[in-house]
């Protein structure tokens, strides 16, 4: 076998990271909701404070540039019609989990969330995917996160562990629990990020001693975001193997990947924030 330049550069230090044309972009497909009716009515998190005022129409354009951004890397982009009185519908990556061209309902703990799950289902059911109910709680892809062959998933603030075996039943993966400790990181997918079949950045804090330990085991190479960043819903990024689509102030974590050969996309969604919401709450990918 011939060694690469990469190979060479791993021989001699092991802290140096791949180069950046080992990384390469794969044409993604994903689903988004327009934020038409976006605003903070009720507080499931600790972000949301309904007494702070939303500029809905800031909101539509900021998931507009996010949208944008997509189309603008190539990827394909869906849409879900957003409904009246769902407003945190923007949050795409909530309406189901799907892999292996199967996609697994969600079914939301509380009941201001509850219309999403069907109207998410009966979208892919019309889009001709085969969709299945769930039995237990689960907030899709929030808690749910396909990493190659792999199901990281989230739970102590939404999703049930029980929910855990039912996706990997459904879906076909091997599958990981994790345990969030940190209310502001409700969502497995504010503290961790998928950047490939093997590479994922988090913020360790957000997660118990014991789910630490299993996060240091399997991804050894990890990058570990900073409490700053964790803070700016850095982590709430969408990779599609090259660019990594992510909050505008999550400033030492786009170095760091830069430093990794990865080519961070910066974009500004300050409105759904007050939310408790980043880029990648706004995108469910429709993996094939
Ligand atoms: N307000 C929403 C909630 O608390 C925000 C959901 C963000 N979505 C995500 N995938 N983390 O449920």
């Amino acid at each position: 076998m011939t060694a690469t330049v990469s190979d060479s550069v791993r021989a001699t230090s092991p802290d140096t990271l791949p180069a950046t044309h080992e990384r390469a972009a794969t044409r993604r497909r994903y689903l988004m909701c327009e934020p038409r009716y976006f605003a903070v009515e009720y507080a499931i998190n600790p972000w949301m404070d309904p007494s702070v005022p939303v500029d809905t129409e800031l909101a539509v354009q900021q998931w507009r540039g996010l949208f944008d951004t997509y189309r603008r890397l190539g990827h394909d982009v869906s849409q879900i019609e957003p409904v009246d009185g769902l407003p945190d519908m923007v949050f795409a990556a909530n309406g189901a989990t799907v892999a292996n061209n199967r996609v697994y309902g969600a079914k939301f703990l509380h009941a201001e969330r509850g219309g999403e799950g069907p109207a998410y289902l009966n979208w892919f059911r019309a889009a001709g995917f085969d969709a299945h109910d769930a039995r237990f709680i689960n907030e899709g892809e929030g808690d749910l996160l396909v990493v190659g062959g792999r199901l990281l998933a989230g739970t102590g603030f939404r999703t049930v562990p029980e929910a855990h075996a039912e996706a990997g039943e459904v879906l076909g993966l091997s599958v990981v629990t994790l345990e969030l400790v940190d209310p502001r990181y409700y969502h497995l997918d504010t503290a961790l990020c998928v950047l490939g079949p093997d590479e994922i950045a988090y913020f360790p804090g957000a997660f118990s001693a014991k789910s630490q330990a299993v996060l240091r085991e399997l991804y050894p190479g990890a990058i570990l975001a900073t409490a700053a960043d964790a803070a700016v819903l850095g982590l709430n990024a969408v990779s599609d193997g090259y660019h990594v689509v992510l909050p505008a102030e999550a400033m030492a974590l786009a170095k760091t990947l830069l430093a990794r050969g990865y080519q961070p996309v910066p974009v500004q969604l300050s409105e759904l924030r007050k939310a408790g919401g980043g880029p990648k709450c706004c995108t469910l990918e429709l993996r094939p």
